[in-house]
C-alpha cells in the first residue's frame, strides 16, 4: 500500500513538524533547492525544500520539470510568498524520470492551440486542471439538481436505429465490411445481413427513448455522450459531446423554461460554491486574454461578475415572432451589417441573430419561444395558427451570451393525430417509429423536455473561448486523436 498526504491537505494543515510523504510531478525546480511539487489535488504547488548537501548528485539531476517523485519530510511554517507550509524534504525518491529536453511542457506559458495537439498532457497545466475540476463539479451538480428532484436517471441507448431530430448527421456503425458489401436485389446494402439486421448509428439525441421513460417514471433525465456527423468546424460544435436531456411528464413549455433555468443556475451557483479556487484562475487568466484585445472587444464584465449576474436576474422570455420584429428594426439589419438580413418571419436565426439579441440588446440569458413550425422537429407540440395563419410550435431555445445557444427544448406534441400529419408532412416514416406512437395511443399526457448541451455549459463558467477545450478529448471533423 501507498501511504502519501495529498498536496490540497497539505496546503490546508498548520500541523508543523509532522512527518509526510508527498508524491506529485515537478512543475519547476530553482537552486538546486526549491521543487513546486503537483498532484493534482490542488491549483496551488506544494514547496518542497530539498536538503541541497545530502541529496545524492544522480538524484538531484532527475528532479526535472515532469518528473514524478515521493518527497519525505517534515511540514514546516513557510516564509515564501503566497503559502503557509511547505515540506522539508530528508528523502527524495524518483519515481519516473521526464527528459527536461523532450518534455514538450516547459515552465512558461503556452498556447491553447499548442496545447490542443498535445491534449494527452494538457492536463498537467494549470488552466486545464482548472477547467476539468469546474466540468467535474458542473457534472456532479446536474446529479444533484435532479436526484434532489426526484428525477430518474435514465440510460438511453447510443446505439440506435432511429435519428432523432430527423435531421440526418449521424454516424453509422455496422460490421457489414467494404469490398463485397452484401446487397439486395435491386442493389442497395443489404442491411439485413449487418450485426443488428438493419441500419443503426450512434445516438444524436437520447429524446425519444427519455419520452417513453417519461410517461411511466414521470420525471426523468439522460446524461451522456451524444454524436453528430455534421462537418461544422466551429469552436462551438463537436461531433461528441455530452448532453442532459430532462423529461416530465403533465408539464407544458413554461414548466420547461422554469425547469432549464432552474437547472442552469443551480450549476452555476455550486461552481460558484465549490470550485472558489479554480474560478479565481480561470478570472484573472481571462482578464489576462482580454488584454490582448482591442478596448471594444473586452467584456464590460469579468467572469465571476457574469456568472453571478447570470444568477442575479432572471432570463429575458420572448416569442420567436418577437424577436424578429426587434431584429428587423435593428441597427445591424438597418445597416446590412448582418451576413443574413432579416427580412421576412419564417427565417432560421443565424448565430449573428441570436448573438445581437443576447449580447446587445438584452445583455443576458434570453428564452426565445414558439419559433415557425417550418424550421423545427416534428415531435414538437403545435400552437393554433395565430391571426395571419402562421404556424409555430411550443419550442424554446435558451440563449447565453458569448456562447449561442445552450439549450434546446420544447413541449411535446401528445396529440396522436396531430403527431401523425406533422410527420407525414416531414416524411417521417411512421411505422419505423411505432413505439414512440405507442405512448400517443396508450395513456398520452403533456409532456415537456429539453436537451443542454454540456460541454456549452462549461464554456460558460470557465470563461473558455473553444468547445475544445472544455471536453478532456474533442472529436470534430478530421480529428479522433487520442
Ligand atoms: O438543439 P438540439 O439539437 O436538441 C436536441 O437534440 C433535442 N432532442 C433535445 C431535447 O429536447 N431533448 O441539441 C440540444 C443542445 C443544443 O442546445 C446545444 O447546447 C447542444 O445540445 N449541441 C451541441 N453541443 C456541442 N456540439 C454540437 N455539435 C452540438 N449540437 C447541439
Ligand atoms: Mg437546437
Amino acid at each position: 500500500m501507498i501511504i502519501r498526504e495529498k498536496i490540497s491537505n497539505i496546503l490546508k494543515s498548520t500541523e508543523y513538524n509532522k512527518e509526510v510523504t508527498v508524491m506529485g510531478w515537478v512543475k519547476t525546480f530553482r537552486n538546486n533547492q526549491f521543487i513546486a511539487l503537483n498532484d493534482g489535488s490542488s491549483m496551488s504547488n506544494l514547496q518542497v525544500v530539498v536538503d541541497f548537501a545530502n541529496t545524492p548528485e544522480n538524484i538531484l539531476k532527475k528532479i526535472t520539470t515532469g518528473a514524478a517523485i515521493s518527497a519525505t519530510g517534515t511540514m514546516v511554517e513557510s516564509l515564501g510568498k503566497g503559502q503557509t507550509v511547505e515540506v522539508k524534504a530528508s528523502k527524495i525518491e524518483i519515481l519516473g524520470e521526464s527528459d527536461a529536453e523532450k518534455f514538450p511542457l516547459q515552465p512558461k506559458k503556452h498556447s491553447l492551440e499548442f496545447l490542443r495537439e498535445i491534449a494527452h498532457l494538457r492536463f498537467r497545466t494549470n488552466t486545464f486542471n482548472a477547467i476539468f475540476k469546474v466540468r467535474n463539479a458542473l457534472s456532479f451538480a446536474v446529479h444533484q439538481f435532479f436526484n434532489e428532484r426526484g428525477f430518474v436517471y435514465l440510460h438511453t441507448p447510443i446505439i440506435t436505429a432511429s435519428d432523432a431530430e430527423g435531421a440526418g448527421e449521424m454516424f453509422r456503425v455496422t460490421t457489414l465490411p467494404f469490398e463485397n458489401t452484401p446487397r439486395t436485389d435491386d442493389g442497395n446494402v443489404d442491411f439485413k445481413e449487418d450485426f443488428f439486421g438493419r441500419s443503426a448509428n450512434l445516438t444524436v439525441s437520447g429524446q425519444l427513448e427519455g419520452e417513453l421513460g417519461a410517461m411511466a417514471l414521470g420525471e426523468i433525465y439522460t446524461f451522456g455522450p451524444t454524436f453528430r456527423a455534421e462537418n461544422s468546424n466551429t469552436t462551438r460544435h463537436l461531433a461528441e459531446f455530452w448532453m442532459i436531456e430532462p423529461e416530465v411528464a403533465f408539464a407544458d413549455l413554461e414548466d420547461n423554461m422554469n425547469l432549464a433555468e432552474d437547472l442552469l443556475k443551480y450549476t452555476i451557483k455550486y461552481a460558484i460554491e465549490n470550485c472558489a479556487d479554480e474560478l479565481d484562475f480561470l478570472t484573472t487568466r481571462l482578464v489576462e486574454e482580454e488584454k490582448n484585445k482591442p478596448q471594444a472587444e473586452r467584456s464590460d464584465l469579468t467572469l465571476m461578475e457574469k456568472l453571478n449576474f447570470c444568477l442575479e436576474n432572471s432570463f429575458e422570455r420572448l416569442t420567436y415572432t418577437e424577436a424578429i420584429e426587434i431584429l428587423k428594426r435593428s441597427k445591424p439589419n438597418q445597416k446590412k451589417q448582418f451576413k443574413y438580413l432579416i427580412d421576412e418571419w419564417g427565417a432560421d436565426l443565424q448565430s449573428e441573430h441570436e448573438r445581437y439579441l443576447v449580447e446587445k440588446h438584452f445583455k443576458k440569458p434570453v428564452i426565445l419561444t414558439d419559433y415557425p413550425a417550418d424550421i423545427k422537429s416534428f415531435y414538437m407540440r403545435m400552437n393554433e395558427p395565430d391571426e395571419q395563419g402562421r404556424k409555430t410550435v411550443r419550442a424554446m431555445d435558451i440563449l447565453f451570451p458569448g456562447i449561442g445557444e445552450m439549450v434546446g427544448g420544447s413541449q411535446r406534441e401528445e396529440r396522436l393525430d396531430k403527431l401523425q400529419s406533422r410527420m407525414d408532412e416531414m416524411h417521417i416514416p411512421q411505422d419505423e417509429l411505432y413505439w414512440y406512437l405507442d405512448t400517443r395511443k396508450f395513456g398520452t399526457a403533456p409532456h415537456a423536455g429539453f436537451g443542454l448541451g454540456f460541454e456549452r455549459l462549461v464554456l460558460f463558467v470557465t470563461g473558455m473561448t473553444n468547445i475544445r477545450d472544455v471536453i478532456p478529448f474533442p472529436r470534430f471533423p478530421k480529428n479522433a486523436e487520442f
